[in-house]
């Protein structure tokens, strides 16, 4: 049967997910601009044994309207176990499944991209089978074109066999740094192998360049990630607000939050500031600030100046 929408809409924009970044007020506000929201990716262990900061990391803000929890998993039972937490308590709206982070920590403990390769496909064939039928929320992937070679045909066709509603695909290797491009052919090629719905994911810059590549690949949908940060409003046609009242907004969505801290002020403060000519000496200035006032007042005038 071919799936032809993914979550009920035409052609979600999503947020992908940027450990650290895309915090849940940082995900609020791009809800808000109309992105599909994902949390940043977490341990099925850490939300079965109740982490504190894991569950933190998946709450669901005001505004997330269309909201999935990430996995990291690879055992089947933990997997089972957290999807009938999530539903039990409705975390969210859909769950996905890393397949797609190349950090060592993360695929020598033999999860993320590393359930990508041959030597795999047996474990990961449980993994999708049981996570489609246990689920009664969609049951998504998130991939690579493969770990160190591509295998992207294969997991695919596991994917479509176990029910998998839809796949957000990263089109490099987990070995690829972000120095070589996303192929964007092998979204085209993803599209021709199967029924699952495709988002593409990689290197995607704006509004209407997610637009042309739906056109042009046959994507259901597209996921951007970097190129969100310190611009929630790229999911919007034609932004309309200014930056300093977009990152006002953070800043309040941020205040009397656990995110309120120097760490994550000083990344999204930056973000905010990355298009402009002085934006090394900006983040420079922002790293020896140790009030939070001080960065955030000084990202506003930045912001105001220009
Ligand atoms: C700092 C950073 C953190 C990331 N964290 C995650 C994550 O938690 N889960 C995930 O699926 N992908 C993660 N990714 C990958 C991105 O979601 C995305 O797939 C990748 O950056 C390519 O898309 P882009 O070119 O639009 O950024 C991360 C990427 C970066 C740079």
């Amino acid at each position: 049967m071919i799936k032809v929408s993914v979550l009920g809409l035409k052609n979600p924009l999503i947020l992908s997910p940027l450990a650290e970044i895309t915090i849940p007020p940082f995900r609020r506000i791009c809800a808000e601009f109309g992105a599909v929201t994902i949390s940043e990716m977490t341990y099925a262990k850490g939300i079965l044994y109740k982490d504190p900061k894991s569950l933190r990391r998946i709450t669901r803000a005001k505004t997330e309207e269309k909201y999935g929890i990430q996995l990291l998993t690879n055992s089947p039972d933990d997997l089972v176990n957290t999807i009938e937490l999530i539903e039990s308590e409705n975390l969210s709206d859909f769950i996905e499944l890393n397949l797609g982070c190349p950090k060592p920590k993360i695929t020598n403990a033999g999860l993320g991209a590393y359930l990508l390769t041959v030597q795999n496909h047996i474990l990961l064939k449980e993994l999708l089978e049981i996570g489609s039928t246990s689920s009664k929320l969609p049951f998504a992937l998130k991939i690579r074109a493969g770990f160190n070679e591509i295998t992207y045909p294969e997991v695919i066709k596991i994917a479509e066999k176990a029910g998998v509603s839809f796949i957000t695909f990263h089109s490099r290797l987990a070995t690829d740094n972000y120095q070589i491009s996303a192929k964007w052919g092998y979204w085209e090629q993803a599209v021709k192998y199967s029924t699952i719905p495709i988002i593409a994911n990689g290197d995607i810059r704006s509004y209407d360049h997610a637009c042309q590549v739906i056109n042009q690949f046959g994507v259901k949908g597209v996921a951007i990630g970097r190129s969100a940060r310190g611009n929630p409003q790229i999911f919007q046609k034609k932004p309309q607000l200014s930056s300093q009242y977009v990152y006002d907004r953070l800043v309040q969505y941020m205040e009397n939050t656990e995110y309120y801290n120097l760490f994550n002020l000083r990344v999204q403060s930056s973000d905010f500031l990355k298009h402009f000519r002085y934006a090394a000496n900006a983040r420079k200035n922002i790293l020896l600030m140790n009030k939070p006032r001080e960065i955030i007042e000084y990202t506003r005038e930045m912001l105001g100046e220009h």
